[in-house]
């Protein structure tokens, strides 16, 4: 396997920057951004050159960017188009063709604690502790079952909640549905820098209150099986 010693063989996957390796993906100062290098491991070890590659929830690129970088075809949306080549569109209502795509790399709100635009469709606009989170993510794990090639794959970033003293295990909950379409391939821990809480006065916080503060988002690999079509 020359040429790919470079690529994560574990399952804790730790960056220490948006931009690690691929200084032109996306916008590090976008809130949730995604880490450039989680992108250029997932395109490279389930894509082929010249596949094509989904971000229905594209943000700042990173992943259409990383992909386009590798070689493959990138279609990128967001119901808050940020950059001339993401399309407008909403991630429940895919603007493509069944059984076209390789890979699909969804990187979701995970409760109302960012709003990302002024659209009412925003999933932003949803606590996770609504169970209508959940029904509207299905929406999209279906329309991710919808393009994906059989034997496609499915990479869906997503984090828990820990608010007003309640915790929310919003990332085996979401992987408790996608498990009704997708086969599970692998669970990775995605360590994350820099978010807003990372600092002496929250973590004094967490240690005298006794909750604590999160250290990580969940990346969920899944497959849709060979010999299923659609839907
Ligand atoms: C965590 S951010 C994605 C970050 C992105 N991967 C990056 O690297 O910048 C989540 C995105 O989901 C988008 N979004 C929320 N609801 C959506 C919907 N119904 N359809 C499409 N995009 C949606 C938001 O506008 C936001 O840009």
């Amino acid at each position: 396997m020359l040429g790919r010693t470079d690529l994560e063989a574990y399952t804790t996957w730790d960056f220490p920057t948006q931009s690690a390796g691929h200084p032109d993906a996306g916008d590090a100062s976008f809130n949730g951004v995604t880490p450039a290098g989680c992108a250029a491991n997932i395109v490279r070890r389930y894509t082929a050159p010249g596949e094509l590659v989904v971000d229905p929830m594209a943000g700042s690129g990173t992943i259409g960017d990383v992909a386009r970088a590798l070689g493959r075809r990138a279609v990128s949306f967001d119901l808050a188009p940020r950059r001339p080549h993401i399309l407008r569109a909403d991630a429940r209502s895919w603007p493509l063709l069944a059984q076209t795509a390789a890979l699909a790399v969804i990187d979701s709100p995970y409760s109302d604690n960012v709003v990302y635009s002024a659209d009412s469709r925003c999933l932003g606009r949803i606590s996770c502790r609504d169970a209508r989170f959940y029904e509207e993510m299905e929406k999209v794990a279906s329309e991710a079952h919808r393009v994906l090639r059989p034997g496609g794959i499915l990479g869906w970033i997503i984090a828990d909640e820990y608010r007003g003293g309640v915790y929310t295990p919003v990332g085996f909950r979401l992987l408790g549905l996608l498990e009704r379409r997708f086969e599970p391939i692998d669970t990775i821990v995605l360590v994350r820098h820099h978010d807003r809480s990372a600092s002496p006065m929250w973590e004094h916080r967490a240690r005298r209150f006794n909750f604590f503060l999160r250290g990580f988002k969940f990346l969920f690999i899944l497959r849709k099986q060979v010999g299923e079509s659609g839907g």
